[in-house]
Parts: structure tokens; C-alpha cells; sequence
């Protein structure tokens, strides 16, 4: 390999390669703004320049191509004066809008004026001002004032999105960005912009204003909009969920997720109004089509399930598992099923919605369909429905998930005599159950999905219920860290009563004289990876931040 020398190390390039890239592999900072890994190179903002020896003026780093031999320097008195006169002349018409700014705390800009900037201005004139509120589209608002030109947000929405929504207009000090007359920025990825503009001139409208970054905790998850499990941070304040950023998996999601997945898988944890918060049951002589739940505790819940599923047949029993939900919940629940009520009733119900787009949202909207299959949960069939309606199922066992979404839910749910339901949000007919488990969201637990590649991906908790598992280095990190304190989100704020369905089958288990002997959500995986020959071997260790494939990677199809 050709090697050439960068701050005084050798380093080995590939012809073709630019400095950047070569040295933001290599772990060594080059300042910049509109270079992004994954778009293309546009060389406007300067912000890279670096000394070259042999080359007459400063070179960009994003777009010069090393040649075989080639001396950089990112830190000698040339560079560094003239990375000043590029701050300099970036933060002469930008406004001192930092105190007020939701991008401060994490805004390239501010931390490269902290870092490369001579720390004062020689410009006496007034600042250019222009429009700080504009709606770019329904997700998006733009401050024109902060926007130093980098034309990340174009590139995105032409080279990423697919759909050029957004454009340069005027010139000079006057240049804006704009979508075309009467269009909107809309596109199913359009929130990406927020994240990829190096200042706060794109801010989220359903985040602006709701928290400073500092004081908000963020925990690696992934997302469970649909089958491909985005990996995400979700942020979170006071045990509330404020926000849900895209975070690198290149095997999965590059740097994006979807605006549904950003914007709707979250704020039913926070909902009050729907979150189930105690165990609840129905009293013995009220029909199931009755409203007669009551609340109760936990003990006297698993008691009534134990003694309901007592009055009937193994084989009048259906389970129906959750591909919203866990493995781990899944495991429990068919070995519940298997070795306790001695059934091999178990089914889940799909959701295929729509076709699977170019970029990453699928058609699949689960994020475990995938795990099921290896856990041998097979999806629901015509005769498993036929045996619900012609009554021979007369109790339904259902996690995370319900027979309302069924065809002639209406039929089904009358003929159970009994319906035992692990929810963590009050939707559609759930109030129609016998009794009801409150359960804990993807926020509030640990465990793993596998997406529609095969790869297992885990989930952390973020929020924290009223009983919460943490395992070791489980905690939610904040901004503050960097300056030696911290944040712990899980101290305040409400937290809900409910628990992962594992732990409940667990308790039930004991109590049935077949103890599973789970104590933690890793021991359920570790349980898994004993038992189902795809995961051996694993453990939640090696699932680490990026998931691990089990078995055969599964292509892209669009
Ligand atoms: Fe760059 Fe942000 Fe301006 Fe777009 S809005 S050009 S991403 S600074
Ligand atoms: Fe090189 Fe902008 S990062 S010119």
C-alpha cells in the first residue's frame, strides 16, 4: 500500500482516497462542516483547509486526493491561522443565538469556536439579517440567519432521500436555502437534515424548545417501527422521552432512521392518559364485554391467570406471541405454553403494511418477526382462526399484542371466555380482557429483536419503571459526563408500574412448581443461546452496540 505522512505518521492509503477520509479512519481530526462520509464532496465551507508541503496555498482536506509521498500538516502555524480566518469569516453574520439555540451542546460551530477560533471579532458593522422562522415542511424549521451554506441538507434530500426538495437561492451574503414554490420539505427522511446540519439552522418542530441537550440522559436502543431496527439514541429528561436520533450502524442504517420511526414510537411511553399502571382484573361474574376491570396487585393477578387456566383443557388454550415484542418474552412465553400448560398453541399475528422502500423502511412494521421464526412461533393461520371462532380456544393468552387486529376481531373476542393480556398501553378492545398485565415499553427494558437481515440488535432501558432492571454499564450517559458530572435521569419523573412479560412468566412458573430461575433479562438470553442452536454462543457481550448476524445475512430487496 502506498503510505504518505500526516501530522508526522505514516499511514497507508488507496489511490483515490482523500486526506479526510484517511485520517478520520486513522482516528486524527480534520475540522469541517460540509464534508459527511456518506455524501458527496461539495468543498464549500473551507473549514478543512490544510498545509501540504510543496503545494503553493492550503489545500482541503475533503476534497484533495493523496498522492504517494504527500506531507500534511493539520496543526502547523499555517493551518491553524488560516482554520481562524475560516471561523472568523463563518461567524461574522452568524447570530449569538447560543443561549437560546437548540443545538447548542452539540453544534459543530460553537465547539470549534471554543476550540479553533481566535475568540473575538473584528466586525464592527451590523449583522445580515434574515428570516428565523421558516416551515420547511411539516417536521422541519429553518433559521436562515444560523445557515452557513454548507449544502449538507441538499446533497441529503438529492443523494440520500432521492427526492431534491431543497435548493441554494440568491447569492453572496443573501443566499438562503428554499424548497421549490408551494413544495414542502416531506419527504419520508426529512428529519435526517436536522441531525447532518452542523449548526441549529434545521431544528426538529416536535423537539425545538423542549430540553437542552445537557440535561438530557441518552441510551443506545433501536428502533421498533418496522423490521429493519434502526439503531437509535433515545434522550430522555425527568424519565420522559424527549427525542430519538439516528445513530451509526452502517450494516443497518448508515446515519439515518425514518421520520414515522422518529416521530411515532415514542410518545406513548410518555402517555399517561394510555399507559396501563397496575395489574388489573375483571370480577369473576362479569362477562369479558363488560368494563368491569378493577385495579389489583400482582400476586392476586398471577393467581386468578394460574387458577383460570386451571379450569380448562391444554389444548383450549391459545397464545398468541408478539413479533413487537422481546426474544426473551417470546422464549418465556412459549415454554410457558410448552412446559407448563403442556400446548403447542402458540401463533403471532404479522403486520405487512405497503412495500418495502429504497432507502430503509419495510414493509414488515415489527421489528422480531424475524426472531419468532427462530424461536419456532409460527405467524397465525386460517385454521388457528377457525378454532378461535368455533369456540374450541376458550382462554387466549396474549403478550404485547391482541386479537383486535384481527378480521372479525369482533367474533373472535366473543368467543373467548377468557382473555389474560400483557399491555403497556390501553388501544382498541383491550379493556375487554380478563386480566391485564401492565408491561414494560422497549424504553424500559433490556432484550433483543432480530431484524429482517438476521441480525440481532439489543435494547436498553432508557426510562425507568417502577421496578427497574439495570444491568451492569446499563445506565443512560449525559451530556454532562464530559464535565465530570452527571445526569441521571432515572432519579426523577414518573415511573410506571409495569413489568417485561419474562418476569411476570417467571414468577408464574415458580409458583407452578417449574421455576424458570430467571432473575435478569440476560439470563432469559443466555438461556436462549443455550437452547436455540442459532444463538450459540452469544450473550448480550457480544451482541455489543451493532447486533451480530444469527445465521445467514438476508439481502436488501426494495
Ligand atoms: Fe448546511 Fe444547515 Fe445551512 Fe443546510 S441549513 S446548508 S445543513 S448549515
Ligand atoms: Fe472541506 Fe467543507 S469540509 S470544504
Amino acid at each position: 500500500m502506498p503510505t504518505f505522512v500526516l501530522d508526522g505518521k505514516e499511514l497507508e492509503f488507496t489511490p483515490g482516497q482523500t486526506i479526510i477520509e484517511v485520517a478520520n479512519k486513522a482516528g486524527i481530526e480534520i475540522a469541517h462542516f460540509c464534508w459527511h462520509p456518506s455524501l458527496s464532496v461539495a468543498g464549500n465551507c473551507r473549514m478543512c483547509l490544510v498545509e501540504v508541503e510543496k503545494a503553493p496555498k492550503g489545500m482541503i482536506a475533503c476534497a484533495t486526493q493523496i498522492t504517494e509521498g504527500m506531507v500534511v500538516h493539520t496543526n502547523s502555524p499555517k493551518a491553524v491561522h488560516m482554520r481562524n480566518a475560516v471561523m472568523e469569516f463563518l461567524l461574522i453574520n452568524h447570530p449569538l443565538d447560543c443561549p437560546i439555540c437548540d443545538e447548542a451542546g452539540e453544534c459543530k460551530l460553537q465547539d470549534y469556536a471554543y476550540k479553533y477560533s481566535i475568540g473575538k471579532s473584528r466586525f464592527d458593522e451590523t449583522k445580515n439579517h434574515k428570516d428565523k422562522r421558516v416551515e420547511l415542511g411539516p417536521n422541519v424549521m429553518f433559521d436562515q440567519e444560523r445557515c452557513i451554506s454548507c449544502s449538507r441538507c441538499i446533497r441529503f434530500c438529492e443523494e440520500i432521500a432521492g427526492d431534491p426538495q431543497l435548493t441554494f437561492v440568491s447569492r453572496g451574503e443573501h443566499v438562503t436555502i428554499e424548497t421549490f414554490p408551494g413544495k414542502q420539505l416531506d419527504n419520508p427522511y426529512a428529519m435526517n437534515v436536522i441531525e447532518l446540519c452542523p449548526v441549529g439552522a434545521l431544528t426538529s418542530r416536535d423537539f425545538r424548545f423542549r430540553a437542552r441537550v445537557w440535561d438530557m440522559s441518552h441510551t443506545d436502543s433501536i428502533c421498533t417501527g418496522c423490521a429493519r431496527g434502526c439503531n437509535m439514541e433515545i434522550w430522555v429528561r425527568n424519565n420522559q422521552i424527549k427525542r430519538l436520533t439516528p445513530r451509526e450502524n452502517l450494516d443497518v442504517n448508515q446515519y439515518w432512521m425514518c421520520d414515522y420511526g422518529r416521530l411515532e414510537t415514542y410518545k406513548y411511553v410518555n402517555d399517561e392518559s394510555t399507559r396501563v399502571n397496575s395489574p388489573m382484573m375483571r370480577a369473576e361474574d362479569l362477562a369479558i364485554d363488560n368494563d368491569g376491570l378493577t385495579v389489583c396487585d400482582w400476586d392476586d393477578a398471577i393467581s386468578r391467570v394460574l387458577s383460570e387456566i386451571k379450569n380448562y383443557k391444554p389444548e383450549e388454550i391459545a397464545f398468541i406471541a408478539s413479533p413487537f415484542s422481546t426474544l426473551e418474552d417470546n422464549f418465556a412465553l412459549k415454554r410457558f405454553a410448552n412446559e407448563i400448560v403442556g400446548t403447542d398453541n402458540i401463533v403471532y399475528i404479522p403486520k405487512i403494511e405497503g412495500e418495502n422502500d429504497k432507502l430503509l423502511l419495510r414493509a414488515d412494521k415489527t421489528p422480531n418477526a424475524a426472531g419468532l421464526k427462530f424461536l419456532g412461533i409460527k405467524p397465525i393461520d386460517a385454521k388457528f382462526i377457525d378454532k378461535l371462532l368455533k369456540k374450541q380456544f376458550k382462554l387466549a393468552y396474549m403478550i404485547n399484542d391482541s386479537i383486535s387486529r384481527l378480521e372479525r376481531s369482533e367474533e373472535i373476542a366473543k368467543a373467548i371466555e377468557v382473555g389474560v393480556l400483557h399491555i403497556s398501553n390501553f388501544f382498541g378492545k383491550s379493556r375487554k380482557a380478563t386480566v391485564i398485565f401492565p408491561s414494560t415499553t422497549y424504553a424500559e427494558m433490556n432484550g433483543t429483536f432480530v431484524n429482517f437481515q438476521n441480525r440481532v440488535q439489543r435494547i436498553r432501558p432508557a426510562v425507568a419503571a417502577l421496578e427497574q432492571e439495570r444491568l451492569p454499564g446499563d445506565f443512560a450517559v449525559s451530556r454532562l459526563d464530559k464535565f465530570g458530572s452527571h445526569n441521571d435521569s432515572w432519579t426523577r419523573g414518573t415511573r410506571f408500574n409495569a413489568r417485561p412479560v419474562w418476569k411476570v412468566l417467571t414468577q408464574m412458573s415458580k409458583v407452578m412448581g417449574n421455576d424458570f430461575g430467571y432473575e435478569t433479562t440476560e439470563d432469559v438470553f443466555d438461556d436462549i443461546a443455550l437452547k436455540v442452536p442459532e444463538f450459540s454462543g452469544m450473550s448480550y457481550e457480544t451482541i455489543g452496540n451493532k447486533g451480530v448476524l444469527v445465521g445467514e445475512l438476508v439481502e436488501e430487496t426494495a
